[in-house]
């Protein structure tokens, strides 16, 4: 049985987040859209969700208007079909301020502990460097993170779908240890714009574990294997961006290791935070 980030299996989860009532509670301060924090309910079972309805998305250039919140769901959907379930249960409904993305709270950790700034005296052994910076004193400092099979799994993930915005705060880490990954909302485009701070494993192999998991998915993709997968993407992503999709992942099993920043503009989100 798969689980979600709660005591839900994640059936239940599903339904409570496509049936329940939905009551807004606040809104999350960092959020730069309209970024609902809510509590769902439905027949008896209750649980926390993060509601992103299309009237609260800032409009963006090099995305089409409208269409985050169905790539966030997008994103849960591939992170299903690859068995890693690194996003929490998200879906497609209409809400009291309209239609958007539902997805399941995850009870996270203050800080997930694989990915921080420190000194280079001060990197942790095994750990992998990003990038070179300077502190607030002028004195060098890296970005580094662990090189945890969780992490690499994410970083396959945010390969197939050209994560523009994978921060170290879109990484959540629970008490129970098991980590995800949030806000996928800039994903999908045609155009290269992976965006992450999880380069650390750039131009590595990938793991092997990932080679059958691509091969599952370009297979679904082509068609050649019957799966929810390509149903799901068909509604939520324009016929170009599922066929990049296809190919990305294609390109990963050619290559055999994870892409190197390919100046398609800025590669670390900012804040990295
Ligand atoms: N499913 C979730 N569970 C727990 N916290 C979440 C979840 N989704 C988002 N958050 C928290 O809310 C913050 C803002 O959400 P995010 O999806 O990043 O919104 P935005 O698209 O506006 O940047 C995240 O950085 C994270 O801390
Ligand atoms: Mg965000």
């Amino acid at each position: 049985m798969r689980s979600a980030p709660s005591a839900l299996a994640e059936s239940d989860a599903l339904e409570l987040l496509t049936h329940g009532s939905i009551e807004v509670q606040g809104r999350m301060a960092t959020a730069s859209n309209a970024t609902l924090y809510a509590r769902v309910d439905w027949q008896g079972i209750s649980g926390e969700c993060i509601y992103k309805p299309v009237a609260g998305e800032r409009p963006l250039w090099d995305f089409p208007p409208g269409t985050l919140g169905k790539r966030e769901v997008a994103a849960y959907h591939v992170s299903v079909a690859s068995g890693w379930d690194l996003v929490p249960p998200t879906v497609w409904r209409a809400g009291p301020f309209g239609p958007g993305s539902v997805q399941l709270w995850v009870p996270a950790l203050p800080d997930n502990g694989l990915i921080d700034v420190v000194a280079p005296a001060e990197v942790p052994p095994g750990w992998l460097g990003v990038l070179q910076a300077e502190g607030r004193r002028g004195e060098p400092v890296l970005l580094v993170h662990a090189d945890d099979v969780r992490l690499a799994r994410l970083a396959v993930l945010d390969a197939v779908i050209d994560n523009a915005d994978r921060k170290a705060g879109h990484v959540l880490r629970t008490a129970q240890d098991r980590v995800w990954g949030v806000d996928h909302g800039v994903s999908f485009n045609v155009e290269p714009k992976l965006r992450t701070v999880l380069w650390g494993f750039g131009g590595a192999p990938l793991p092997a574990e990932a080679t059958g998991v691509l091969r599952a998915l370009s297979r679904e993709l082509a068609g050649e294997a019957q799966g929810a997968l390509a149903p799901a993407l068909a509604q939520l992503l324009s016929p170009p961006e599922v066929s990049r999709t296809r190919e990305r992942v294609d390109e990963l099993l050619t290559s055999g290791a994870f892409p190197l920043p390919a100046g398609h503009g800025p590669v670390i989100p900012w804040p990295p935070w």
